[in-house]
């Protein structure tokens, strides 16, 4: 992506009382383009996601054509953005505090974490059989969709009509593999901390958390039931029914699941504290490989975060216990050869 001289820029930054995106990575971010690329900035602060459009960012957007939108703030992620291709490019950013920009999460080069993706994205198309376990009893296996893999990118991935999404917004860093269709998956997922939202749609409360763990029963991406203790599998029973019926959807689907894919994550957030916030930093961690559920269309409504997960592709190890496995497969070595800044993180 490149942002050209003279170009116009919309800075749309999330009130930083929220507690998402500091203001300090507000103020640097505008400087940045300012003094740097020489742009010309404006900037608009909006508030939470909503499923109704941000007022303040609707009113700047009608003033005036922007080239750039740069969302250093949560509703960057939400679908209408992907679909509104004849209007400004838009970048969405997930290092949210300037902290983060500063760490290897924001300064190993987007063209690298590019490259690794591909890598990634590469081997688990050619799987014949893909393999999903975690130390706390995960086991799903499935074959690889390349009519969901070989598409591009939003948050998720996920494209809802197979268009690519790069065009219309980039996401920094890119740190997710591209979403793998569940539909062949069959076997079980085990839910630790409680289920969180994709972010598709906004509903109250976002997050159930839970106190002893759930299993997830799965067949050919079809969720058949939840076990468990009682209070909490019914709690997870109770809660897939509240969002399916907010929104007119079929609840027991799981559509697809990807893999973090940079080591740089945040790892600070800790669920028990905030679990949204939890689940929206440490999805992009190889430490984490979420599923997409409720809802028969990506990415769904309903997050599982599977924890240290193995993922085998045909016997071989791409993941394990939530690290790649860089020296086990030839096809790294000319990506960590091109983009040095990859092998400090492995
Ligand atoms: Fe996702």
């Amino acid at each position: 992506m490149t942002i050209a001289p003279g170009a116009s820029v919309l800075v749309a930054y999330e009130d930083a009382a929220l507690g998402w995106y500091d203001a300090e990575l507000k103020d640097q971010v505008i400087a940045y383009c300012r003094e740097i690329l020489s742009a010309e900035v404006e900037s608009v602060e909006v508030g939470l996601p909503a499923n109704t459009p941000s007022v303040p960012l609707e009113e700047k957007l009608r003033e005036k054509r922007f080239d750039w939108i740069i969302f250093l703030a949560r509703l960057g992620d939400q679908g209408r953005f992907d679909e509104d291709r004849d209007g400004p490019r838009k970048l969405m950013v997930y290092t949210r505090r300037l902290a983060h920009l500063a760490s290897t999460f924001g300064t190993v080069p987007q063209s690298a974490m590019i490259a690794l993706k591909k890598a990634v994205d590469g081997l688990i198309n050619q799987a014949t059989t893909i393999k999903i376990t975690c130390p706390y009893g995960t086991k799903l296996i499935g074959k690889p969709n390349p009519k969901v893999s070989q598409t591009d990118e939003s948050k998720d991935g996920q494209t809802r009509d197979g268009a690519s999404k790069d065009v219309t917004v980039v996401r920094f860093p890119s740190a997710v593999s591209t979403p793998v269709s569940a539909k062949t998956f069959s076997g079980q997922v085990v839910l630790r901390q409680g289920l969180t939202s994709t972010g598709s749609k906004v509903y109250e409360p976002p997050n159930l958390p839970i106190a002893s763990e759930v299993v997830a029963h799965v067949t050919c991406g079809r969720i058949e039931r939840f076990d468990g203790a009682e209070e909490d599998a019914q709690a997870v029973r109770a809660h897939y029914e509240r969002v399916a019926d907010l929104f007119g959807i079929e609840p027991m689907f799981v559509d697809s699941w990807h893999q973090g894919l940079h080591p740089g994550t945040d790892t600070s957030p800790m669920p028990e504290e905030d679990l949204c916030l939890w689940g929206e930093t440490l999805f992009t961690s190889p430490q984490y490989l979420h599923f997409h559920t409720c809802g028969e269309y990506p990415p769904g409504e309903i997050c599982w975060m599977v924890e240290s997960p193995t993922v085998a592709l045909d016997g071989r190890n791409l993941y394990e216990n939530g690290r790649i496995q860089v020296e086990a497969f030839e096809v790294f070595k000319p990506c960590l050869d091109q983009h040095p800044e990859l092998r400090a993180l492995f």
